[in-house]
């Protein structure tokens, strides 16, 4: 394509990010050079509320919400501007609501005669990363591309995916560990439905959490000592399971014993993501360590992996992307678009397709 080469050349690119993989309608805009990027303006519709009354997500529905909010949130990000390219979450997700965020974004793309840039939602986790802001907080702030070197190691943990993976360079990945079964924030979830929280069951389990004793309910810490990177959740979830059971059987489950075991879950899943983190960082030698998505938000684990990176021979730098952009946001999406933008990577809005269960390498 002529013109989005010229675009490629030209110092400064505009992009649109668009994300709708789950039940979040996001959309931002941002702009950037070779060096530096700012964003410029972000916007986002949860769907949470509507799904808590189903105990999780329901795709038909998370769809249908997604086609309401979806044009009202890109003219509202817009406005008169035009952005160089679009960037949209083409998976992994939820098939129906992918395709929201896919067609939209075709439909931009060609009505205004620019690139498509596919992104990998994971990828997107990763490089929110990038988005931190140093203090004192100022708007618009300018990033640095440079800031994280590499190779670096991230470890993604949301609802449908907990993984390790390798980045030796932007656009490198090499996937090294990922859970043999459940995801983390979906043990966090289900453990909330057993212990009668709501969902989503990351941030109550942490609520909780705060006030209970974790070696009061002794639970296992599954594959703490497997030789690899691998984890798995499922088995740690029955365990739960077992002990509420018991709890009510004897007519002793109080509120007390729900804090408990959720401070004892949550000392488990802490435990286990960050010994492997720390292991694979020092495997394979890393600069710097990157600690994105939904469970990223859980203040226990960033500040169990803020004591332990440290400690390690290669003093890798930690990087924790913050608060407001571990759980599903465009700003991720247009920031891993506008890096693909930039090494030649896009494609035609003719020729763009969502991929419910695309892995990174
Ligand atoms: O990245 P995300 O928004 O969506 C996916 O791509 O899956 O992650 C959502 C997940 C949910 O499972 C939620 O329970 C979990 O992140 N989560 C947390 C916390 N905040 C959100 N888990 C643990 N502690 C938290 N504070
Ligand atoms: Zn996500």
């Amino acid at each position: 394509m002529n013109h989005a080469v010229k675009q490629f050349n030209r110092r400064s690119v505009a992009v649109l990010g668009i994300e709708s993989s789950c039940d979040e309608t996001a959309v931002a805009f941002l702009k950037g050079d070779e060096v530096s990027f700012r964003l410029l303006s972000t916007a986002m519709a949860t769907q949470q509320n509507i799904h808590k009354e189903y105990g999780g997500v329901v795709p038909e529905v998370a769809a249908r919400i997604h086609i309401e909010t979806i044009i009202p949130l890109v003219k509202r990000i817009l406005g008169r501007r035009v952005p160089d390219c679009v960037a949209v979450t083409a998976g992994p997700g939820l098939i129906t609501s992918l395709l929201v965020g896919v067609h939209t974004a075709r439909a931009l793309a060609y009505i205004y005669g620019k690139p498509l840039v596919r992104v990998n939602h994971i990828e997107g986790h990763i490089y929110s990363n990038w988005l931190a802001t140093q203090k004192p907080l100022i708007k618009n702030q300018r990033h640095r591309l440079d800031r994280i070197r590499f190779p670096a190691l991230a470890l993604i943990v949301s609802g449908g995916h907990t993984e390790l993976i390798l980045m030796r360079d932007h656009g490198k990945y090499k996937k090294i560990g990922k859970t043999v079964d459940d995801a983390a924030g979906e043990a966090f979830d289900k453990v909330a439905k057993i212990v009668d929280l709501d969902y989503p069951g990351g941030p109550a389990i942490a609520r909780r959490a705060a006030y209970g004793n974790s070696l009061a309910v002794p639970l296992p810490i599954p594959m703490l000592h497997s030789r690899d990177f691998n984890f798995s959740f499922s088995g740690l979830k029955t365990a739960v399971l077992y002990r509420v059971r018991d709890q009510k059987n004897h007519k002793t489950y109080s509120e007390m014993f729900r804090d408990d075991i959720c401070a004892s879950f949550q000392h488990s899943v802490v435990t286990v993501l960050v010994k492997k983190t720390c292991a694979a960082a020092k495997h394979y030698n890393v600069k710097s360590v990157l600690v994105g998505g939904g469970v990223a938000a859980n203040i226990a684990l960033r500040q169990t992996l803020a004591k332990a990176i440290p400690q390690l021979p290669c003093q890798p730098l930690l990087f924790v992307a913050p608060l407001k952009y571990c759980t599903d946001n465009a700003a991720m999406i247009a920031l891993a678009g506008y890096i693909q933008f930039r090494r030649g990577t896009f494609t035609s809005p003719l020729f763009c397709d969502a991929d419910p269960s695309w892995e990174l390498p």
